[in-house]
Order: structure tokens, then sequence, then C-alpha cells
């Protein structure tokens, strides 16, 4: 998969829908891959799924590397993008382009980053140093604290008027794509259409050129209640902590390991 190719999967074209998943490691991206996914995401939702973080605020540049370096190497064929975490494309274009040139060479074909028409001229930057970039609008969650937290955007028209002016700047500034996260459906569908990139939705309803889930979210990976727009098709902690469960009862009465799952002195 291509950047090219992702520019160019507009539904009303006749292309199928994008489908992404974040993955953090190496086994989680083949998993991905081997299922068919158009673009595998290193999310700074890593800060939240992975690390036990409250938010994505405490990310690093470093993180983020050390996990697109363990999803590269499982070599998908899936295009990789990784984000750009907090601080790390606020301070100007010449850091940003320094900070997303470490996450390509760990492995990433391109960085998303969040924001509107404020990140026009990083955006530049970094397409001008042949970075492709995927913008991210809506529920953004590193501006958790500006929004006073995880809350539906731009529900209101000036506000979805303004989102919609956020999404033609990027586009005119050189994304290739732009995640919409947590706005109403038909805010969605009405950015979809005023552009001519492809939009991957979350919590963005069904008019999106694609859709996007963590992949913790979807396997049923995490405790507890999940925002309505999450689709679990697995219930995987269910199942570990089953499986868990067996192997301590095995260990304490005596069942683990068996006679054939030991070495002896012949075999
Ligand atoms: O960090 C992330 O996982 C994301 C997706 C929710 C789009 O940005």
């Amino acid at each position: 998969m291509t950047v090219p190719r992702i520019r160019s999967m507009k539904r009303g074209t006749g292309a199928d829908p994008i489908v992404m998943v974040t993955a953090y490691d190496c086994p989680g991206a083949a998993a991905a891959d081997a299922a068919g996914v158009d673009i595998v995401l290193v999310g700074d939702s890593l800060g939240m799924v992975v690390l036990g973080h409250e938010d994505t605020l405490q990310v690093s540049i470093e993180e983020m590397a050390h996990h697109v370096r363990a999803v590269s190497r499982a070599r998908p064929k899936a295009l990789v993008v990784a984000d750009l975490p907090w601080m790390t494309y606020h301070l100007g274009a010449k850091d940003a382009v320094r900070n997303a040139a470490t996450l390509v060479r760990a492995g990433a074909q391109a960085v998303k980053l969040e924001g509107g028409r404020r990140r026009v001229a990083v955006i530049k930057a970094l397409v001008g140093a042949e970075i492709p970039v995927m913008g991210h609008l809506g529920l953004t969650p590193q501006s958790i604290n500006a929004m006073g937290g995880f809350k539906v955007q731009a529900r209101h028209p000036g506000a979805a008027e303004e989102l919609g002016e956020d999404a033609r700047a990027l586009e005119d500034a050189g994304c290739f794509s732009i995640v919409l996260e947590g706005i109403p459906d038909v805010v969605a569908a009405a950015v979809t259409d005023s552009i001519g990139i492809p939009t991957i939705g979350i919590g963005a309803g069904a008019h999106c050129d694609g859709q996007v889930l963590v992949y913790h979210d979807l396997l049923g990976m995490t405790a507890g209640d999940s925002p309505k727009f999450v689709r679990k098709y697995a219930d995987l902690r269910q199942v570990a902590v089953d499986a868990l469960k067996a192997f301590c009862s095995d260990v304490r009465e005596g069942r683990f390991p068996t006679s054939d799952e030991s070495y002896h002195g012949s075999n």
C-alpha cells in the first residue's frame, strides 16, 4: 500500500472504503496485515492503551519510535503511519521535520498530526521534506485539556463550518487524508463531500471514505465501558483471563507440566 493509492481512495470514485487499525507491536501489526487492512496506524493512543496513561500527552517521540520499529519489523504490506506525539510539532517547522524524520527512520511511511489551519505551515514543511502527512480533526485527544475532556466536537453549525474550513486548509497544505474523530455523522459527511482527499472516521458515522478503530478496542482487550462507536469483534480480554486462570490452577494442582511437556535424558 502506498500514500498515492490511499490518496486516490475516495468512495465516490468506486474505491473500497479504507480500513485502518492501530497497532503498537510486531504481532499486532502482523495480525492486522494478515487480515488485510490498508493502513496500520502506530497511534499515540499507545499511551493509554498500552502504557496505562490517562491521556495521550505523556507519549514521547522516543516511545513512538520504539513502537514504530516493532511494527515495521512485521514488514506489513499495509501503509505504516505514525502519530507525531504532543509537543513534537508545536514548536516550529524545523522541530517537526526532525521529529517526523525520527519516525520515518524507525519505519513509518507517513506521519499523522492533530489540528487545523494553525498546522498549515508545519504540514507544508513536512511535505516539503518528502514526509507524507495525514491530518486529524474533530475530537483531537492531544487537545483534551483545551476541550475539557473527550467530548464530541462540531455539534453546532458554527463549529461545523470551522471544521470544514480546517479540512480544506489541510488538503490545500498537502495532507493525503484526514482522520475525522468524534463528530456528528452529518458534519463528517459534509466535510467528506467537500474535499478531494479521503476522510477516515472514528466516531464520525458511516459516510467517511474509510474507518479506523483502536486494535485493543475492536478485539475487546480493554476493561470497562467503551464509547458507542466501538464495535467489539472479540472478547480477547476474557479469553486471556480464562486461559491464565486455567494455567494458574494447572500449576497449583500439579497438572502442568506433564511428562510430555518436559525434557528427559534422551528426548
Ligand atoms: O492514536 C490513535 O489511535 C488515533 C486514532 C484513534 C485515529 O489517533
